[in-house]
């Protein structure tokens, strides 16, 4: 079973009196473990296939499938609980809760699942330490570098154990060698928990680092890659031998990185 399963995907806006297609006609579907990267430029609709994979919008037609989930058939208040313990998300600007300590913004999306307080504590402690936070859970984002805050972001969207973790532009405001770093993380929580991860990037360095990248142009998948994955380690025998499927007939041509980011 796919991961997530996009089909016929399309998403339009009324705005003044025309219709914008924000996402058009997009179908693929990711194996459990795929790391993915979403691309194209500003405006040709990464934002918004996100919200719609992770269930924050519901297409105008087509069919997200999360798992053997339906997203779109589920009624609003279902869905919301469905993302609670299903899906993580990581912003671009990192949406910290700014009054509270990391370890305190990293246990705010297990408020809204039945967990004791115990089990909360045990989650976020294992997941800071993971994230080599664990001298920070007392620090206010303020008091944390722009990586480490967005370290934070990221443990903050895992400690649900989602099966899918959907990051737009996660690296969009920290220098490259931050970026690489935030990203590498991403790509070691990837594969060491099997996490399914979309992620929108403007940037070549990172889009580099996934498995697979989905390359959107005014709202339509223009190309498809899929760059062939490292085997798991031979350690973690639990690991799923994970691949990306490639729509049949889409050809797995590396193109130049460049020209993933334009329309041309
Ligand atoms: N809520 C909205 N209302 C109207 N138009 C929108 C809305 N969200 C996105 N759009 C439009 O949809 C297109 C794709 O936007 P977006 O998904 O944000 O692209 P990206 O993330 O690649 O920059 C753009 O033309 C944008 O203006
Ligand atoms: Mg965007």
């Amino acid at each position: 079973m796919s991961a997530v399963l996009a089909i016929g995907l399309r998403k339009q806006f009324a705005v003044a009196g025309r219709t914008v297609h924000a996402v058009r006609d997009v179908s693929f579907a990711l194996a459990p473990g795929a790391l993915c990267a979403i691309v194209g430029p500003s405006g040709s609709g990464k934002s918004t296939l996100l919200a719609l994979l992770g269930g924050l919008d519901v297409p105008t037609w087509g069919e997200v499938w999360i798992g053997a989930a339906n997203v779109g058939r589920m009624s609003a208040a279902r869905r919301t609980r469905f993302r609670a313990a299903n899906v993580g998300f990581v912003f671009q600007a990192h949406n910290l809760v700014p009054v509270l300590t990391a370890a305190e913004n990293v246990a705010l999306p297990l408020t809204l699942l039945p967990l004791s307080a115990r089990e909360r504590a045990r989650r976020v402690d294992a997941l800071l330490d993971d994230l080599g936070l664990h001298d920070l859970a007392h620090h206010r984002p303020a008091e944390l570098s722009g990586g480490q805050q967005q370290r934070v972001g990221l443990a903050r969207a895992l400690v649900t154990a989602p099966a899918l973790v959907l990051a737009d532009e996660p690296t969009a405001h920290l220098d490259s060698r931050t970026a690489r770093d935030v990203v590498e993380v991403m790509r070691a929580m990837n594969r060491r928990r099997a996490t399914t991860i979309v992620l929108a990037t403007h940037d070549v360095a990172i889009d580099a680092l996934a498995d697979e990248q989905i390359a959107l142009c005014d709202g339509v998948v223009a190309r498809r890659h899929e760059r062939r994955r490292e085997p798991w380690p031979s350690s973690s025998s639990d690991s799923p031998s994970a691949t990306c499927s490639v729509t049949p007939g889409v050809p797995s041509l590396p193109p130049p990185p460049s020209r993933w980011l334009s329309c041309s």
